[in-house]
């Protein structure tokens, strides 16, 4: 029997929303294709998203090659740690995630099981693939990056990037001076990432190409209060906190602000950004009935984050699916591609009062130290400061080489200096949406279907912000001249930025019916009373309902309630 998944799926390929890729060599799992509505939907979705991001916060979007060097995922860690356990079948030889068999055993956040372990929880295991039972099977690291060489014949390896984020890492010196070294800023980056999942069952769900829309925000580490938090502070969203998980509780409800005073969440940036990501998934079209917040236990969190979020989408066949991940990623990444790249990745923040610091100075009598040590003055007085001698002397390194210095050689200064602030690594919080599964999500909460007049009607109820097609427009016949003023209504139509749908093929109770189907949320059309009135018909997709509004009206009407 066929769930709403095969539905908006068949109704998806069917209609050009997705398709499997290369379907005509044989489509290979994990890549799709968005076909006309689907582009054009996913595209809408893409700039709510924009809306929210860029206008709304003033993070500017930047836009980073897909192909990142070795270095890069040295450092980021992807190199040695983005992997999957993975097993084989002993009897059909596919390969398979070892944590996922292990779940579908009954083990609860298999993901953090050592291979050993695995290998044990998957002995009873059925093989999805041929049906046989897994019995005795190795478990081992299988990393997710595709890797290819960069130039011909080159010996330089790289990488397509698991994720946007590392881009903008990279960027971090050059953004911080576009944003004059002022915290917090941050930078958004929507495209495409790579993951070579292993064996991806979950259509448009585990993708090995998918789209990405990520921020990331950098704070001061001493001040994690949002500046607009007061916006969402008193924003109600049911949470699934850490003692829910374990003690299968019903979810709370909770106002960001109670959240972070009872310390549930970390702080006022994952807070804020929670509420923003129920506000921005909400707009799009996700139902708020099916959508949750789910806290990462402490062993499930990536080691670099301090606290970490999911939104969770309800999908009737894949259950509760992770569709965007708030986090906050300390100074892990930044502090890595310091250490890698020899880049300060620091941003000097200003003390609201400058402050005087006694300091001492020290000046080296280099005469005496002799002609051996000429040109090195300050790098022996820089090496003396750094080890702060008392009178006797101090032996320092010089140029890698070890010299003791007498104390009379030297004569300490002390003095007071003003300090006007310091060199801060800032904390990144990173709000990650993943945009496939966001139009999938999208797409099965609009699935509707119903009876109406004795016939099926199949009816994707998107919000008009979102739908693909954003009017019809019919003449009731082809003919009288109700077509030339039907043209013409799509032509001040489109004029106005509105993406219109002109269609005289067929009764028009089916053309309602194709609209419907692709969640059109409204459809105008011209009949004879529009030559004797001057007016047509505006109808909801909705409820169905008509009303006759002048047709001069149409043009300045619907780009309103489309854009709202
Ligand atoms: N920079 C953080 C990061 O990449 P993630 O939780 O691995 O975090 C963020 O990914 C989002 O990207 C996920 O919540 C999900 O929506 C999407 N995503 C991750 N892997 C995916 C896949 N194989 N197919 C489709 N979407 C995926």
């Amino acid at each position: 029997m066929s769930d709403i998944y095969d539905k908006v799926i068949e109704l998806a390929k069917r209609r050009g929303f997705v398709w499997p890729s290369a379907e005509v060599y044989g489509a290979v799992a994990g890549f799709i294709d968005y076909g006309p509505l689907g582009a054009m939907m996913k595209r809408r979705i893409e700039d709510i998203w924009r809306r929210f991001y860029v206008i709304r916060e003033g993070y500017y979007e930047i836009e980073c090659p897909t192909v990142g060097t070795e270095a890069i995922y040295i450092a980021s860690g992807h190199v040695k740690g983005f992997a999957d356990t993975m097993c084989q079948c002993p009897h059909c030889t596919e390969y398979f995630r070892a944590d996922h068999l292990a779940e579908g055993c009954g083990i609860v956040n298999a993901g953090t099981l050592s291979k050993e372990d695995l290998a044990v929880a998957i002995r009873t295991a059925t093989c999805p693939s041929c049906g046989e039972v897994f019995g005795e099977t190795e478990v081992f690291d299988f990393n997710l990056m595709f890797q290819t060489t960069i130039g011909p014949g080159s010996q330089r390896t790289g990488y397509l990037r698991p994720e946007t984020a590392q881009g903008i890492f990279t960027d971090f010196s050059r953004l911080s001076r576009f944003y004059r070294m002022k915290l917090p800023f941050g930078a958004v980056q929507i495209g495409k990432s790579y993951r070579n999942e292993i064996s991806p069952r979950q259509g448009m769900i585990r993708l090995r190409e998918f789209t990405q829309a990520e921020a990331e925000i950098f704070v001061n580490p001493e001040n994690k209060s949002h500046p607009g938090f007061s916006r969402y502070a008193d924003y109600v969203v049911e949470l699934w906190g850490i003692e829910q998980q374990q003690t299968d509780a019903d979810p709370v409800e909770r106002t960001m602000r109670a959240a972070v005073d009872e310390g549930i969440i970390a702080n006022e940036y994952i807070a804020y950004y929670l509420a923003l990501t129920h506000d921005l998934l909400v707009t799009i079209g996700i139902d708020s009935k099916r959508l949750r917040f789910r806290q990462h236990l402490p062993d499930e969190r990536a080691h670099y984050a301090i606290d970490c979020w999911d939104a969770e989408v309800r999908s009737e066949r894949f259950g509760w699916v992770e569709t965007v991940g708030i986090a906050d990623r300390t100074d892990y990444d930044l502090r890595a591609h310091a250490h890698e790249s020899g880049d300060s990745m620091t941003v000097f923040v200003p003390y609201p009062q400058s402050r005087t610091e006694r300091r001492k100075r020290i000046v080296a009598d280099m005469g005496v130290l002799g002609p051996k040590y000429r040109g090195k003055a300050k790098a022996i007085a820089d090496a003396l400061a750094a080890a702060a001698p008392g009178p006797e002397g101090a032996e320092v390194v010089v140029d890698g080489e070890a010299i003791f210095i007498p104390g009379d050689l030297y004569t300490v200064h002390e003095e007071e200096v003003e300090v006007r602030g310091e060199e801060v690594m800032p904390h990144v919080i990173e709000p990650s949406y993943g945009i496939d599964r966001m139009v999938y999500g999208v797409l099965e909460h609009a699935y509707d279907e119903e009876i109406v007049d004795g016939e099926e009607r199949r009816v994707l109820r998107l919000a008009p912000a979102v739908a693909p097609v954003q009017v019809a427009v019919f003449p009731l016949v082809n003919k009288d001249g109700l077509d030339a003023i039907a043209r013409t209504i799509t032509a001040d139509l489109q004029e106005a930025g509105i993406l219109t749908d002109y269609d005289d093929n067929g009764a028009i109770g089916r053309r309602y019916r194709r609209q419907d189907e692709i969640g059109t949320p409204y459809a105008v059309t011209v009949d004879y009373d529009t030559k004797e009135e001057g007016t047509v018909t505006l109808r909801d997709r909705d409820s169905m309902e008509q009303v006759r509004i002048p047709t001069a009206e149409i043009a300045r009407v619907l780009p309103s309630l489309i854009r709202g």
